[in-house]
């Protein structure tokens, strides 16, 4: 019940089809190694549309030279039968004719089927992809999103256009990324052009990234989607309350035990403006969060500690950041009691880069 569209002609025609019938599109851009986070974004997209596009394609222009293109988790069997798991019951015949349902038809909870083996025979469509599927994978190779002559060879100097986000993509991940959002913007641009979403679902995990994308869909004037139909949805959690990220499988078992020190140290500032109200500072937040790491690495430097308990781990903060919602500017000075904000961290733990937030005042 999963459609795999390789190439834009199939997916062209695969949307127009979605758009004769009336049926809403929600799309989850990702770089697959899907985990539960992924996983919540495709489930809310299944549950509010008839059809969602996910796209797994790992985005060459958004990694630097140094970084992990090439080791980046590449896991596409895995992903889809992940997929494959959570799809929702079959629906039921009638909603599979798709034609004919009314547009208050609910796909929310789709009526599991008594009959299998008619709802298989569904309506058919363009090239094989059957438009009675809930989820479409869309899994480009890089020439299909990057089909200009030579433009692979040198995704960062080459002849072609760059959507850059100009006073967004230069703070906190990108003052350490300085190509990364201009790859991000690129390519989630090509998207939105090529899936035409109604919808689309990003991850509040990296929070500048889903409001950055919601400037560029604002400034550049696109309806597909609007910028109120792209939704930022939570962050998902394991139980230590580290953020779930496709990265997390590199690290050891004693990098995982540390690992969830970044979440602690920016709940710890939430905490601290939540104890003392709109007085405190952003740099009072800022060192509050700070401090909780700097424990946590002389703790991992005690004799001590045991590998189990994270003994011998390297823990290099990256930046802890306080910044304004809507225009990025970091917070200073007191910060007031209304004020809707993001608490924002980056921290190395061995040779891998994590990434956590916490949103205050708004969620
Ligand atoms: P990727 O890291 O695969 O993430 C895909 C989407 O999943 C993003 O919107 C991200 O914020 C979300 N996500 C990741 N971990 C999450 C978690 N623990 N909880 C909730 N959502 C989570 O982000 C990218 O890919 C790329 O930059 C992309 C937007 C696809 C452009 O190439």
């Amino acid at each position: 019940r999963i459609s795999v569209i390789r190439t834009l002609g199939q997916l062209r025609r695969w949307r127009k089809e979605a758009r004769d019938k009336g049926l809403e599109v929600g799309v989850v851009p990702t770089m697959g190694a899907l985990h539960e986070g992924h996983l919540n974004l495709v489930r809310t997209s299944l549950s509010r549309h008839p059809l969602t596009v996910m796209t797994l394609f790992v985005n060459p222009m958004q990694f630097a030279p140094h970084e992990d293109l090439s080791s980046y988790p590449r896991t596409f069997e895995r992903d889809l039968s992940l997929l494959q798991s959570i799809l929702p019951p079959l629906a039921s015949p009638r909603q599979m004719r798709g034609l004919g349902v009314s547009e208050h038809d609910s796909f929310r909870s789709p009526q599991p089927s008594s009959s299998s083996s008619s709802s298989s025979k569904s309506v058919s469509s363009s090239e094989g992809v059957n438009i009675n599927s809930p989820l479409i994978i869309f899994a480009p190779t890089p020439d299909v999103m990057y089909p200009l002559k030579g433009e692979l060879q040198d995704l960062n100097n080459h002849k072609g256009v760059e959507v850059d986000v100009k006073g967004w993509a230069e703070v906190m991940e990108g003052a350490s990324r300085p190509q990364f959002f201009k790859g991000v913007a690129t390519v989630c641009t090509k998207i939105f052009n090529a899936v035409e979403p109604d919808h689309a679902y990003f991850g509040q995990k990296d929070i500048q990234q889903a409001l950055l994308l919601r400037i560029l869909v604002k400034d550049l004037l696109l309806s597909h989607p609007t910028p109120s139909n792209l939704h930022i949805l939570p962050t998902t959690r394991s139980e230590t309350g580290l953020a779930l990220s496709s990265r997390n499988a590199y690290l050891s078992p004693s990098e995982l035990y540390v690992s969830p020190v970044l979440y602690r140290s920016l709940s710890a500032a939430r905490e601290l403006y939540m104890a003392e109200g709109g007085d405190i500072t952003g740099e009072d937040l800022i060192s509050a969060s700070t401090r909780v790491i700097l424990d946590e690495q002389e703790r991992i430097l005690s004799t001590f500690t045991k590998e189990s308990e994270g003994g011998g781990t390297e823990l290099q903060l990256d930046y802890i950041e306080i910044f304004d919602k809507d225009t990025f500017e970091p917070i200073r000075g007191p910060i007031g009691d209304k004020r809707q904000f993001v608490l924002a961290g980056a921290i190395r733990v061995g040779k891998t880069r994590l990434i956590d937030n916490l949103l205050v005042g708004w969620e």
